[in-house]
């Protein structure tokens, strides 16, 4: 595959800073020769930056830097549109604010090829929010909700094509808004929280997932947040909660992930090595983007999980 590393050095999907330094702490891990020793190719394109934007007087006042949002959106869908035809991107975080733009960038790319858009949310929380229902006003709480069309997001590009809820999964759930809670038990969005994982194991709702991805022919973008894991091996991260995903969960869902082929793009967030531990965490994202780039100990037939 041809992987292009995108650095998005974004802070401003909430208050607490440090997330601006998770591309640099990626790339001094050694994702580049990480990916090449499995013999991708590997571009890295370099850290982006936000579009020049205005707020929109009709977004809550909570909200933390509007503008800087709306136009790192911007950016990244453009980003992320000129990246998928040419290869897998990668987008190196910055909050999860980015994956506004990530996502809208691979739901248009996928419009255009005719091809259903699937997303695996990986995170403790749901990010669920509008720009109204956020009681913190921190977008980075947002990004599902942007791409689904959910309403209030003045000032941001149009989202044409959203993501059928259905066409989503979210796994590692443990911290749920009451709102955000509400508006997703009213979908057909797939959401595992730990508790599930922890009756059914982590295969099984994956294995399925994966399987209406292929059926369907779909796209399939992966967000990883930092979060999604527990703080006690990945302590870099401003919302950590603990009672995560387990180094293994963790490994097995990205072999998993490699195994059915059908990953498209990829966001790794919430990084902040300000929070880091002698860069422990950025390893372990390290790792786990190898793990779903081919790493493995040994070749094995891929299973059922039923
Ligand atoms: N639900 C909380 C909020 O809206 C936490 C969101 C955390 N999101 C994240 N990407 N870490 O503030
Ligand atoms: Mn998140
Ligand atoms: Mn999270
Ligand atoms: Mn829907």
């Amino acid at each position: 595959k041809t992987c292009i590393l995108i650095g998005a050095p974004m802070d401003s999907g909430k208050k607490r800073q440090g997330c601006l330094m998770g591309p640099d702490a990626y790339r001094v891990a050694g994702i580049g020769p990480a990916l090449a020793d499995l013999g991708h190719d590997v571009i890295d394109i370099g850290n982006i930056g936000p579009d020049p934007a205005e707020a929109h007087p009709d977004l809550p006042a909570h909200v933390h830097a509007p503008a800087e949002m709306i136009g790192w959106t911007r950016a990244l869908a453009r980003a992320a549109g000129e990246a998928l035809p040419r290869g897998l991107p990668i987008f190196l975080g910055g909050d999860h604010g980015l994956a506004l733009g990530s996502v809208l960038g691979a739901a248009d790319h996928a419009a255009a090829m005719g091809r259903p858009l699937f997303v695996l949310w990986l995170d403790a929380h749901t990010d669920y929010h509008t720009p109204q229902s956020t009681a913190s006003g921190n977008l980075h709480g947002a990004p599902l909700g942007y791409v689904t069309g959910r309403p209030g997001f003045h000032g941001f590009p149009e989202v044409k094509t959203p993501v059928p809820h259905e066409n989503i999964c979210l796994l590692g759930l443990r911290s749920v808004d009451p709102d955000e809670r509400e508006a997703m038990q009213a979908t057909d969005v797939r959401y595992h929280d730990m508790r599930s994982i922890d009756e059914t194991g982590i295969a099984r709702p994956l294995a399925a997932f994966l399987e209406d991805v292929a059926k369907a022919n779909g796209m399939l973008h992966v967000s990883l947040d930092v979060d999604f894991l527990d703080p006690s091996f990945a302590p870099a991260v401003g919302t950590t909660v603990p009672g995560g995903a387990t180094m293994r969960e963790a490994h097995l869902a990205m072999e998993m992930i490699c195994d059915a082929g059908l990953m498209t793009s990829l966001d790794l967030v919430e990084l902040n090595p300000f929070l880091d531990d002698r860069g422990r965490t950025a390893q372990v994202m390290v790792d786990l983007a190898a793990s779903a780039l081919g790493r493995r100990v040994f070749d094995r037939p891929t299973r059922a999980y039923s």
